[in-house]
């Protein structure tokens, strides 16, 4: 961003005469907004063109938004110098998110994380869903939300896209028809602000996230161990060896998953403890500290390096934090970048895990005439 001083009386004039450069606080001419939202195309899926959405905010930040998955595909914010770096994994082309993603930047669903066993009952009917993760269902199953073409619209205001997908009752064994509107919004203090909605015409179970993998270090080619983590928890829903809370909302104080105190990421990852050997690494849902319904900060991210930080904030009760754990190097991504492991963290706001299967976990079952309503924002800034 440029700017230049100059006495307000000049600077109105300009301003009115030109058109040109708004005028800021004490007169401080400011640069022309770069703000502007382009729409091309991204690879096509089945003969159907896939529309990518490029969002620039005032100061010629951007997000890259595609119809398949609705998944951010990049994300350039500035580090403390002002250089413009994307901030998440992903690929180059549409072929390589449809031919093996550990679901870089997309929206996860009908049911994000695990539902143990592929299995629930919701009104004494039971119902089975697809076992793609050791014994348990996640991400919503084979063909989840994150591999479905949403039909993506600008929306009024100019800042945003609302993206819509209709899941068919039965659809990877889920019961009801599922009409859902996800709507991105970039904002001009560079806030990624994501709302997600739905309804069903049965009873059925919903939990939305966003899975991207930041790295705040510039594109995911360096390690995030370095990165310094703050999350808002107390407590915590421990798993079993196979990812699925055991039902208990347990005390972080005193275990190496505690992030109350801002920690570097790799500074405990290989300790001792049955959590970490559960998750191979960090893998865990953090039950957020609030003081009632609304939005609620989540997490921080800072990294020293670039002093980008990421503060995340959510309306829902928890939040993944995954060290992407399973990132091997075998995925090349942008730019012909292998991402090793560790070379991206998520934080996916959430209600827990397998909760379909936990009466005492917030509910997530969603009834005709419900509306399921949730926003999560990713701030981006320096210091
Ligand atoms: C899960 C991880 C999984 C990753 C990619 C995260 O949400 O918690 O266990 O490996 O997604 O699938």
């Amino acid at each position: 961003m440029w700017f230049r001083k100059s006495p307000v009386v000049p600077c109105l004039l300009l301003c009115v005469a030109l058109l040109g450069p708004s005028c800021g606080p004490g007169g401080v001419e400011e640069a022309p907004s770069m703000r502007g939202l382009e729409v091309s195309e991204f690879g096509s899926v089945d003969g159907h063109p896939v529309k990518l959405f490029a969002l620039t905010n005032d100061s010629g930040a951007e997000v890259r938004i595609i119809e398949y998955g609705g998944i951010v595909v990049s994300l350039s914010v500035p580090d403390r110098e002002g250089t413009m770096g994307d901030v998440v994994l992903g690929f180059d082309d549409l072929e390589s998110y449809i031919a093996d993603t550990p679901y870089f930047g997309a929206i996860t669903g009908r049911y994000a994380n695990r539902i143990a066993k592929g299995t629930f009952e919701i009104d004494g009917i039971v119902y089975e869903l697809p076992v793609n993760n050791g014994p348990n269902s996640l991400h919503g199953g084979i063909k989840g939300f994150d591999k479905v073409v949403w039909e993506g619209t600008p929306t009024e205001s100019g800042d945003g896209v609302d993206f819509v997908y209709v899941s068919a009752d039965g659809e990877e064994g889920y019961p009801g028809r599922l009409e859902s509107n996800v709507t991105y919004t970039w904002t001009d203090a560079n806030e990624l602000r994501i709302d997600y909605e739905s309804t069903t015409d049965k009873p059925t179970v919903i939990n939305l996230t966003n899975h991207s993998y930041f790295n705040l270090g510039d594109g995911g080619a360096g390690s995030i161990l370095g990165h310094e983590m703050t999350i808002n928890a107390d407590t915590y829903t421990p798993v079993d060896a196979t990812s699925i809370p055991t039902g208990e909302i347990a005390a972080l104080e005193g275990t190496p998953l505690d992030f109350r105190q801002a920690t570097a990421i790799g500074e405990r990852i290989e300790e001792d403890h049955q959590q970490l050997h559960f998750g191979a690494g960090y893998d865990h849902n953090y039950v957020v500290n609030r003081d009632g319904p609304g939005m609620a900060l989540a997490a921080t991210v800072h990294d020293p390096g670039t002093g980008r930080t990421m503060d995340v904030l959510t309306e829902e009760p928890g939040v993944q934090f995954y060290s992407g754990n399973f990132l091997d190097g075998h995925h090349i991504g942008k730019g012909g970048t292998p991402y090793q492991h560790r070379s991206g963290f998520c934080l996916e706001t959430q209600h827990y895990p397998d909760s379909p299967n936990q009466p005492d976990f917030p509910t997530t079952v969603l009834r005709p005439g419900e509306t399921y309503s949730t926003a999560t924002v990713y701030k981006f800034y320096t210091r």
